[in-house]
């Protein structure tokens, strides 16, 4: 192998450890034969293992290069890899875990992708090469669904296959200054999301079995993968997107609640006439202003595009009005609800439809976001 003299490619290399005292000798050595052209310090990050893990790698830290940071009053696989990141020296900054189960052999060919210009590279099972040793159905399941959901929501990492690994690395001017919310363990969906990455590389590996020791992740674990989601989402600006929605909802409940209002109380119309008069101007209202403000990086086109768009609006809120009819009429007829009651639940429900589908079918908002893979 081609000797390492880019003293840009110093190299920190993280790993957080619980409970993983018999792996880290087998660890330590193997990396260093894997980076014997390479400088690099590696940093395991233990969070007072019981088993003694971190006793363990300061005896053999005259050995190795390595250095450890010992958290006594915090839990967790994202937060340990943050800490470390703050200990790090290197320009290129590693994640990888104790346990073997990312081959510490496969790391020379991750760093001569970032040689090449990557500013990420993420080991992946899922590229062409790469697999898995064990086949736990179950896990492998979890898996499926968790990358699924992912990249529904997500769109900006659907063109990574493997977006909840724990084995990459990355120059560190990606994550520097930025804040990284260390929640639950997949700290690559994070720095994917939050970091400067231009340009990023999936190099395949095979995620081994685990020889020593147990996994630590629970079901907990993966219920907290579900929050963590939530808040990217929230960050990414579909959350924010919503909330315009809301907003332009409101107006549009202000008019068709007034309209409502002015036609039952002064223009004494019949109710359900008043309701669906008072709905149609609201749902131009609500086009208008969602074209103007909160669909406005997607509203693209001519005046047909216009025109369409605003038909298809139409054609949503017609949904809504079926929508609203379906809880008006029990409500108000059968359950004796008063009708401004009635009317203000059947336009909850209807936001909820609303946004939805014009989110998905009006605008595109999802379809039109596709990354490719070498971004
Ligand atoms: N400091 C610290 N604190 N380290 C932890 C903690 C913790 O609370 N929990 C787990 N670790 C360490 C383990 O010691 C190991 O080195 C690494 O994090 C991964 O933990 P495992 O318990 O072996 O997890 P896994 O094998 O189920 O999951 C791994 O593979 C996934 C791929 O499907 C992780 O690397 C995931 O990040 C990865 O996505
Ligand atoms: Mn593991």
């Amino acid at each position: 192998m081609k000797p390492n003299t880019d003293p840009d490619l110093y190299l920190s290399l993280i790993v957080p450890t619980y409970n993983e005292r018999d792996n880290i000798e087998p660890l330590l050595e193997r990396v260093h034969k894997a980076l014997s052209s390479y400088k690099y310090e590696l940093i395991l990050v233990d969070d007072n293992s019981p088993d003694g893990t971190a006793q363990m790698a300061e005896s053999l830290a005259s050995k190795y290069p390595v250095q450890v940071v010992l958290r006594t009053n915090e839990r967790g696989l994202a937060s340990a890899v943050v800490a470390g990141f703050g200990q790090a020296a290197g320009r290129i900054l590693g994640v990888m875990d104790a346990d073997l189960q990312h081959p510490p052999e496969a790391i020379p060919a991750m760093l001569d992708a970032m040689q090449g210009g990557a500013d990420m590279v993420i080991g992946s099972r899922y590229v062409e090469g790469g697999g898995m040793e064990e086949w736990d159905s179950r896990r492998e399941l979890i898996s499926r669904v968790a990358k699924r959901i992912t990249g529904l929501f997500l769109p900006s990492v659907r063109g990574i296959k493997d977006p909840l690994a724990g084995f990459f690395f990355l120059r560190r001017e990606v994550v520097d200054g930025v804040k990284l919310a260390p929640t639950g363990y997949k700290i690559l969906l994070e720095v994917l999301m939050k970091g400067r990455a231009a340009k990023v590389v999936e190099v395949p590996y095979v995620f081994r079995g685990r020889e020593r020791g147990k996994s630590n992740l629970t079901f907990k674990e993966e219920l907290n993968f579900l929050r963590h989601l939530s808040r990217l989402i929230w960050f990414q600006g579909d959350a924010k997107r919503f909330l315009k929605f809301c907003v332009v909802g409101a107006t549009g409940f202000g008019v068709n609640f007034g309209g409502f209002w002015l036609l039952t109380r002064l223009a004494n119309l019949y109710d359900l006439w008043a309701l669906i008069i008072a709905l149609e101007v609201s749902i131009l209202s609500n086009y208008t202003l969602n074209h103007l403000w909160t669909f406005r990086d997607k509203s693209t086109g001519g005046k047909r595009a216009f025109f369409v768009r605003a038909v298809k609006f139409n054609l949503v809120s017609a949904g809504a009005i079926a929508i609203y009819y379906a809880i008006y009429i029990p409500l108000t007829r059968f359950a004796g609800v008063y009708d401004l009651l009635a009317l203000f639940l059947a336009i909850l429900v209807g936001l909820v439809w609303n946004f939805s589908v014009n989110f998905v079918w009006t605008w595109k908002v999802r379809s039109a976001s596709t990354v490719p893979t070498d971004r």
